[in-house]
């Protein structure tokens, strides 16, 4: 991959002297979906797929970006002393909104850079190719400008800032954070509260955790979870009006269904129920695989995907299917939508002995119900963003 990137870069910026070599993963989260906007926890792992990039320092003021995935865009050049968002920028508006967000935070960059990247992350498939890029537009600006007092975590929270501020999505620090902080072979278990995280391995003897791609998109996907995000607020208002929390996330089960009849909007209440209820799941999915119990682990991930289905109301019609043909296959652990929702991917575990027959007979079901194929990948826990040379 890299000399496919350097020989681009070299074409592109005369040579590619000095450039540098990098990748920053995408993420795949097993259980705990929506909860990272309500001080709950989340359980997601890196992948071995991700975002590749070159770059190097130049002497002016200029930014050069490239993408070989979307080249028709061509080298989007901005300046430095113009760092705002612009439509036509497109994907760079992800990489340019940190170079924002690290000028706001005082990092001031003393000259342009050029950037070419590559990434093999399917777009919009809810495996965060833009959290990716983010932090891969951390990880090369820290590295180029030698700036030493940001760390990973900073890097992650900066991603997301710029997420939220440049880019108008309100998402939560679940992407960014696995993407920087990822381990190989392992999940990250967080609790978006306190930023507290511990690794967990996930050593699956007898099981593959496969992604499956519903390829579909749908749209106003940033509008609708900002809504989400919204409706969870106004419940945690009317909440605190009689109760001493901070978070949805600070109340059990038990403590919400005692509580929840203030909130009297009842679509608030759904998504406050996800929120509540979720959390849960994720700790006890975590203590269950920690015990080695995964049959119960897989049963938190169908109930998840029921809530989101059914409460918060992210799931779609295309990946309901997936969902639906993968519990009816024996050898399936568990089955659910993972990430922002509205299509994307599905996540399910899998015994090595069934991974054939869920990929045929999925694969030719969907087909025939929706119309096009689905795309199967089986995860590689990956480590989480650096420079490679
Ligand atoms: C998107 C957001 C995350 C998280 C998930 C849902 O991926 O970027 O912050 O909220 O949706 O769990």
């Amino acid at each position: 991959m890299k000399q496919k990137l350097f020989d681009k870069f070299a074409e592109l910026f005369g040579n590619s002297d000095g450039a540098h070599f990098y990748f920053s993963p995408g993420r795949v989260n097993l259980i705990g979906e929506h909860t990272d906007y309500n001080g709950g926890h989340v359980f997601p792992c890196a992948l071995t797929m991700g975002t590749y990039g070159a770059a190097r320092k130049r002497d002016d003021r200029i930014i050069h970006f490239y993408s070989m995935n979307l080249d028709k865009f061509g080298v989007v050049e901005v300046s430095l002393d113009d760092l705002t968002y612009s439509q036509e920028y497109n994907w760079a508006n992800y990489p340019l909104g940190v170079v924002w967000t690290f000028a706001g935070k005082g990092y001031k960059l003393d000259s342009g850079f050029d950037m070419v990247i590559w990434g093999n992350i399917p777009n919009g498939a809810g495996l965060s190719s833009s959290a990716s890029l983010e932090v891969l537009t951390g990880v090369i600006l820290t590295d180029l400008f030698g700036i030493t007092d940001l760390s990973m975590t900073d890097l992650a929270l900066i991603g997301q800032y710029s997420e939220n501020n440049f880019n108008g999505c309100n998402c939560g620090i679940m992407d960014q954070f696995t993407v920087a902080m990822g381990k190989k072979d392992n999940a990250i278990f967080l609790d978006t509260n306190t930023m507290k995280y511990e690794y967990a391995p996930i050593k699956l003897d007898d099981a593959k955790i496969i992604i499956t791609n519903s390829k579909v998109k749908h749209s106003l996907v940033d509008s609708a979870y900002n809504d989400r995000r919204q409706e969870c607020t106004d419940a945690l208002a009317a909440l605190k009006t009689k109760l001493d929390i901070g978070a949805l996330g600070d109340l059990t089960p038990e403590q919400f269904e005692a509580a929840k009849d203030i909130i009297t909007d009842p679509v608030q209440l759904k998504r406050a129920k996800h929120a509540v209820y979720e959390n849960q799941r994720t700790i006890d999915a975590v203590a269950a695989l920690k015990d080695g119990n995964i049959t119960k682990f897989g049963e938190l991930m169908n109930q998840s995907h029921i809530s989101l289905r059914d409460d918060y109301e992210v799931s779609c019609e295309e990946i309901d299917i997936l969902v639906d043909l993968a519990w009816k296959i024996p050898g399936v652990i568990g089955s659910r939508i993972t990430g922002g929702g509205f299509g994307g991917c599905t996540v399910s575990i899998v015994k090595n002995e069934a991974v054939d027959t869920f990929i045929e007979s999925i694969g030719k079901a969907y087909k025939e119900k929706v119309g096009h194929e689905a795309e199967f990948y089986t995860v590689d826990i990956g480590d989480g963003a650096s420079r490679l040379d």
